[in-house]
């Protein structure tokens, strides 16, 4: 499947095929082939733990392609991810030769994207970047959008760069050697898109036992596809976020809180989400926006991905980090709350009282057998 990627100025494809690693050379050499010779070289930027299980897959294809590539590996693990990582990063594309005309390969799970994005961005004043996620939340979220970056010691993602890549590779057999735990952290974000945007993505998860969806690479395929349309259509009608793209942080206002919280060590990404879905529905049927029948479909859905760490936060502390939050204006919170399935509204009036309601409940749900992670 294919996905156009459709910008102010320029624009490119998301290619979402299983197996399309092993013909990564074939597709590079057709978009850069012929742009200036066959000089071009190509640099590919990972973590170990991806270099091992699936490097040489990627390296064969690029030379039986024709193409001249150097393996560059960055520590794993987000506390790498920080500008120090760059400037080594850096450091190490200028002595293997790198050029102006040399092509950055992202490959790894959202935090190589991101590091190697902003990289790319900044390497000579900017290089050519391609995009080969290999994690689910890189799949169907990070990969897409341009948005690159690291973190400071004072927050996360605060340093960073608009730069898109100029394609995009989806092999949804890479995730074959994800964790079961990163692999569901980041179905999450898809049931997210279904409930902003994408009733019939929506549907899947409500039909479709979870465990069954792993092995099931044709659907697999459907639902990264559906979910970085949904990420496209927002990215290309309103690429800096000013209203639309808004949207697609549904879940994240109590999500980041509760990541925070916990200083990034008790959540993934994914399954804070997870509750910061479930924390805004609740929200949304106090306020009278939502029916009682969506709230319990889509806590439901959110439920059945898997097991999520519990929830054991002090309300005080979730407040404050809310109003702190980069996306809050002036210190009031900004909420995405769903108004059906496939519709969500972005408001900023929520009252304390509901927050803190939306958080008993969620604690509520932590006693619930099925909630707690083995
Ligand atoms: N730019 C964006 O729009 C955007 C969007 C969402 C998230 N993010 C960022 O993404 C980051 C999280 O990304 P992530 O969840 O992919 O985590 P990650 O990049 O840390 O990957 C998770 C783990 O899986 C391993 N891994 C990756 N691919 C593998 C594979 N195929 N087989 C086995 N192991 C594999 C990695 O080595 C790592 O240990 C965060 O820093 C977040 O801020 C960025
Ligand atoms: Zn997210």
């Amino acid at each position: 499947m294919k996905l156009a990627i459709a910008l102010p100025h320029s624009s490119y494809k998301v290619t979402i095929e299983n197996g399309v690693l092993g013909r990564a050379g074939h597709h590079l050499r057709r978009l850069f082939g012929n742009q200036s010779g066959s000089g071009r070289r190509i640099f590919i930027v990972t973590v170990a733990p991806v270099r091992k299980r699936w490097g040489k897959k990627l390296t064969a294809s690029l030379a039986a392609a024709g193409f001249s590539s150097t393996t560059i590996e960055m520590p794993d693990g987000e506390r790498y991810k920080k500008l120090a990582t760059i400037e080594d990063l850096a450091d190490k594309l200028v002595t293997a030769g790198a050029d102006r005309s040399s092509i950055v390969v992202a490959f790894g799970g959202g935090i190589v994207g991101d590091v190697a994005g902003m990289l790319a961005s900044l390497y000579m004043r900017g290089v050519t970047l391609v995009q080969i996620p290999t994690t689910v939340l890189a799949q169907l979220d990070a990969s897409v959008g341009g948005k690159t970056g690291v973190n400071l010691s004072v927050g996360k993602n605060l340093l960073g760069t608009f730069y898109h890549p100029r394609a995009v590779l989806v092999d949804p057999e890479l995730l074959s050697t994800l964790p079961q735990r990163e692999f569901r952290a980041g179905m999450y974000e898809a049931v997210k898109c279904g409930i902003i945007g994408d009733p019939k993505l929506f549907r899947i998860f409500e039909s479709t036992p979870p465990d069954s969806l792993r092995p099931d690479a044709e659907t697999m395929e459907t639902v990264i596809y559906r979910s970085l349309a949904l990420k496209a259509r927002v990215v290309s009608a309103d690429e800096r976020e000013a209203g639309l793209r808004q949207t697609l942080n549904f879940g994240h206002t109590i999500g980041h809180a509760l990541e925070a919280e916990t200083e990034y060590r008790h959540f993934l990404h994914g399954e804070a989400v997870a509750w910061g879905m479930i924390a805004a529905t609740h929200i949304a049927i106090e306020s009278g926006r939502l029916k009682r029948e969506t709230c319990a479909r889509i806590t439901e859905a959110i439920l059945k991905v898997g097991p999520l760490p519990k929830v054991r936060v002090s309300a005080s502390k979730i407040f404050k980090l809310i109003k702190n939050d980069k996306k809050s204006v002036r210190g009031v919170a900004r909420f995405v709350l769903p108004v059906k399935v496939g519709e969500v509204k972005i408001v900023d009036d929520v009252p304390e009282l509901a927050i803190k309601n939306a958080l008993d409940h969620l604690r509520r749900l932590s006693l619930k057998p099925r909630v707690s992670q083995p």
